[in-house]
């Protein structure tokens, strides 16, 4: 496939502002409700982010011919709930992080019970932003029911859950690949795969396009996980924006800490190669999603 960088590039920064002003207009102040929330939201949703998922759902609508505006609110509700599970990841009883977003972590901010609030408020937030935009839609709610079905488990104990206790009940032990699979798969791979899979919900693809695109956003989200484990060994604080070499110290389960930097490294790659044969069966403008998928691991924050 023939790759114009500067115009993905561009097209990238048009649709990151895109999301970045839809998620400022979610997160207005009301004056009946108290201002820390609606602070504590914005700080942390507001604070930047790469917006890796919902670029990815924003590039699957434009691959399956779905309008933007369709799509955006689900996009931005999937940055919600991803933006929770950093702040209660890197809660003191979780990982214990104090930089994120190159800023203080919301509980160093704000303290752990607005922190921990600010992650339900996000969650919740999403779910209703979500079915407010299926309960305008007469003719086809029903696949938006389905997206968010889709949605809901990636980020409960079918997904990112089950990763995080596994994460956490894994520190300090030495793992098999099979169990190192299990616990990436779920605690990263399901959002990212679902920032995609969702927008196939919508688009009503058929089971064929819909299994590919599965296949494509797991073995993208996996990389993108054993991406940010090789980032925490070799990576640049300043860029990253989060502190680096914790996971050793925490003694996690990683992919470095099981095959060393440059095998992880091998793997990522064949991993991005694999899921890009499968994108390659389906038809359309599959431009962004290839971008996205090299710039995970050729990524250095
Ligand atoms: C960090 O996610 C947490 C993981 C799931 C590895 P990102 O690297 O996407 O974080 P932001 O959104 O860019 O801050
Ligand atoms: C977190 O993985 C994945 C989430 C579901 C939040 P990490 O704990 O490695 O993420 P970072 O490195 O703190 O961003
Ligand atoms: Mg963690
Ligand atoms: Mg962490
Ligand atoms: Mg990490």
């Amino acid at each position: 496939m023939n790759l114009n960088f500067d115009e993905i590039k561009k097209e990238i920064f048009l649709l990151r502002n895109l999301i970045n002003n839809s998620l400022k207009k979610y997160l207005h102040y009301k004056k009946e409700l108290p201002a820390i929330i609606i602070k504590a939201m914005r700080y942390s949703v507001l604070a930047g982010g790469k917006r890796l998922r919902p670029l990815l759902s924003l590039f699957t609508a434009k691959l399956l011919g779905l309008k933007l505006n369709k799509v955006l609110p689900f996009a931005c509700a999937i940055e919600m709930i991803h933006t929770y599970s950093l702040i209660h990841d890197d809660l003191p009883a979780m990982d214990n992080d104090d930089l994120r977003r190159g800023k203080l972590t919301s509980h160093k901010k704000f303290g752990e019970a607005i922190a921990i609030l600010t992650g339900d408020a996000l969650l919740n937030y999403a779910f209703e932003i979500m079915l407010k935009n299926t309960l305008k839609e007469k003719k086809y709610y029903k696949n938006y029911i389905k997206a968010i079905y889709d949605i809901a488990s990636a980020a409960g104990i079918n997904g990112m859950i089950s990763g995080q206790v596994f994460d956490i009940l894994n520190e300090n032990k030495i793992i098999s690949k099979k169990d190192l699979n299990f616990l990436h798969l779920h605690k990263t791979a399901a959002l990212i795969r679902a920032s995609i899979t969702s927008v196939a919900e919508i688009a009503k693809v058929n089971y064929k396009i819909k299994s590919f695109l599965k296949i494509f956003g797991e073995k993208i989200g996996l990389a993108f996980q054993i991406m940010d484990d090789i980032l925490d060994e070799t990576g640049d604080e300043k860029k990253i924006g989060k502190k680096v070499k914790k996971d050793r110290k925490k003694g996690k389960s990683t992919y470095p800490a099981l095959y060393g930097i440059s095998k992880s490294k091998e793997i990522a790659n064949n991993l991005i190669l694999e899921a890009k044969k499968y994108l390659s069966k389906i038809k359309g403008n599959k431009k962004g999603l290839s971008y996205i998928a090299d710039y995970i691991v050729n990524r250095i924050k």
